[in-house]
């Protein structure tokens, strides 16, 4: 089995915590570990006196603490299996470097018993924390199809779901639905192919593991909190995979009065960062530095102090 994640936009997120203000003690925090592909890069980089990592799942973090046994010994890493909403709602420490990279890792999707994909058949489950209670299949089965089609048009940005919905509701009455290709079948017959490579299920499991993870309720309560727990010139780094996440994270950054976007646009992998690791294709950097906004070189005020002598 396939363990490994390839960090995406690497060098865009080292590149980001590049400016910071000289400091001592560099404390990081990565929301999102996964299999600490950036963190491992961070630490060779910035070498951070204190690294705190969350990630909600379970294999995630068994992985982490194998990996850095010594460095938790040492107290120069804590690790934490905790949604990064929930740490920055306890959280006390202030903090220079922030990176959250959402979404899944290669091994939840690669595993098809997490049930994230549709082209693998396993459970109908898609949780990133494998102890949290919702799953797609109690939605699947459960929800009315007034909210189906609230949360197909809401999470997943589909507004004709009404026939695939009615499909469901009519199959689940005489066989609930259980597993991945259960649902994804039903989506190819009710819908078809519209784009060539682009498989009908895409956007209706988009959605569902938005509402499963509550992903866009996370973000919108930490992004506030890690905003205000960073040190004056720290920097928070968000990666995105999903109109909706980029945007979210895009007006909570231009909203906060404690500081500014650093780049105005949006950064993007390269094509020969997509050629090699295709899931990177959809990826959007985003960069937040507390503190006030460095003023822009005046470039006229040699000529004005000029006429002012005059
Ligand atoms: C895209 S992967 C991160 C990969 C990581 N940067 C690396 O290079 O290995 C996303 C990871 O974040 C975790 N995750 C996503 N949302 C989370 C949240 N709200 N709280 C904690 N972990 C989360 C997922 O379980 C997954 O392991």
């Amino acid at each position: 089995m396939n363990e490994k994640h390839v960090p995406v936009l690497l060098n865009e997120v080292l590149k980001s915590f590049a400016d910071l203000p000289s400091r001592e003690n560099l404390v990081y925090f990565d929301g999102t570990y996964g299999r600490g592909g950036h963190f491992r890069e961070i630490v060779k980089k910035y070498n951070p006196s204190l690294a705190l990592l969350t990630d909600q799942d379970t294999s995630a973090i068994a992985q982490a603490k194998l990996d850095w046994a010594k460095e938790i010994s040492e107290n120069k890493v804590k690790i934490f299996h905790q949604n990064f909403s929930e740490f920055a709602e306890n959280n006390q420490q202030k903090l220079d470097m922030v990176l959250l990279d959402l979404g899944v890792s290669s091994p939840q999707l690669d595993q098809a018993e997490r049930g994230f994909s549709f082209n693998k058949d396993g459970p109908l489950d898609m949780r990133m924390n494998q102890n949290a209670k919702l799953t797609a299949a109690e939605i699947i089965n459960e929800f009315s199809a007034e909210d189906l089609i609230e949360i197909f048009k809401s999470y997943g940005e589909i507004f004709t779901s009404a026939r695939v919905v009615r499909a469901v509701v009519n199959d689940r009455v005489t066989k609930p639905f259980e597993t991945t290709l259960q649902l994804a079948q039903l989506i190819e017959r009710v819908d078809g192919w519209q784009k060539k490579g682009f498989h009908p299920a895409t956007q209706y499991f988009m959605a569902l593991r938005l509402v499963v993870n509550r992903e866009l309720q996370v973000i919108e309560t930490a992004i506030p909190l890690l905003i205000d727990q960073l040190q004056d010139g720290g920097r928070l780094s968000v990666i995105t995979f999903h109109s909706l996440e980029d945007r979210l994270t895009k007006n909570l950054f231009k909203d906060s009065e404690l500081g500014f976007l650093v780049n105005k646009k949006v950064i993007v992998p390269t094509d020969e960062e997509c050629k090699i690791n295709p899931r990177a294709r959809s990826a959007k950097l985003r960069i937040f530095q507390k503190g006030k906004t460095p003023e822009k070189p005046d470039k006229f005020a040699a000529r004005r102090a000029l006429r002012t002598k005059d």
